[in-house]
């Protein structure tokens, strides 16, 4: 993602390089602030950039703020237009990526505990995931992930991502793509920034929301799709790490992620260590989908430019 000539803060247009937060603040010193990573995608026919999910991502950020005892001063709504308007000022006519962060931040005023909140939203043109055809590598972490009872991921609070960075980082040092955690019961959770999916004897599974996992947006798109396009139904559960070694294909989702293929875990293929069929078939369904190639689910797409 690249940096913007504009974003928005608090629905207000304002050039990039002069948006700022006080490095005084809760947001600044500890992190405390929540966000949501969203994607617009660009469809040429159409000549229309359509963002995929918009008010399920805002619903969780509403979420997020509540878990976290933060000032919620916005309706969806409200939200939706910041987002789209920040679209708008930078005219892209581009896949882009985007973040809407809600900061506890004092630029402004005094400072309670819950507010004021700031909303900023960013954005930019992203390339597609790198490892989408290739496929990548994956490592189980020795860093646990945090549990539901100690620093709860179900919040996609910016603190949270200070674990994931020291799985990623130990990934990349043991040279793996990417991260796989386990849980504190040693249970397949997720990577950092993205949720797990196996196939086993033909059909998906997914660890089951009780295993330390953002609820993923994806996630939820993917088995709507598996259902309706491969007529295979997931069954969410507990997932052990030795089933991963064991399963035919798995796959990593999300807004970032989309559908990234795992070729190995560990050293040991997956499978035969070529992305599988399930997989191939879902990412097209899932980019025929966020683009609007298919015209199913129009209801997940929301059009910017009207
Ligand atoms: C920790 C974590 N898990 C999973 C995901 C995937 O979630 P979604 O599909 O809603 O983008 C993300 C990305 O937002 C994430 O940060």
């Amino acid at each position: 993602m690249t940096d913007a000539t504009y974003m928005t803060v608090n629905g207000k247009v304002v050039p990039s390089a002069e948006a700022q937060i006080n490095v005084a603040s809760p947001a600044a010193k500890y992190g405390i602030g929540v966000f949501e990573g969203i994607r617009g995608y660009w469809n040429a026919d159409d000549e229309q950039l359509y963002v995929f999910r918009l008010r399920e991502h805002l619903a969780r950020l509403k979420q997020s703020l509540k878990l976290l005892r933060l000032d919620d001063d916005h309706a969806i709504e409200r939200l939706e237009s910041f987002v789209l308007e920040m679209i708008r000022a930078n005219d892209f006519k581009t896949t882009i990526q985007m973040r809407i962060m809600a900061l506890l931040d004092d630029a402004d005023g005094a400072r309670t505990d819950n507010g004021p909140v700031g909303v900023y939203v960013q954005g930019g043109p992203c390339p597609p995931h790198p490892f989408m055809r290739s496929g990548l590598t994956a490592g189980t972490s020795s860093w646990a992930r945090t549990a539901d009872n100690a620093l709860p991921v179900r919040i996609k609070c910016n603190a949270n991502y200070v674990n994931g960075r020291l799985a990623e980082l130990e990934a990349r040092a043991g040279g793996f793509d990417r991260a796989i955690f386990l849980n504190s019961r040693g249970k397949v959770s997720e990577g950092p920034g993205a949720t797990l999916f196996l196939i086993r004897g033909g059909r998906p599974v997914t660890p089951s929301p009780s295993n330390d996992l953002l609820e993923s947006i994806t996630r939820d798109t993917l088995m709507r799709l598996l259902r309706e396009t491969q007529d295979l139904e997931t069954q969410e559960r507990d997932v052990d790490r030795t089933e991963v070694y064991a399963a035919e294909e798995a796959f990593l989702c999300g807004t970032l992620a989309e559908v990234t293929p795992i070729i190995s875990l560990d050293g040991i293929p997956v499978g035969d260590g070529a992305v599988g069929p399930v997989t191939r078939a879902l990412q097209k369904s899932y980019l025929d989908t966020v683009t609007g190639a298919s015209s199913d689910h129009a209801d997940w797409r929301t059009p910017v430019y009207v």
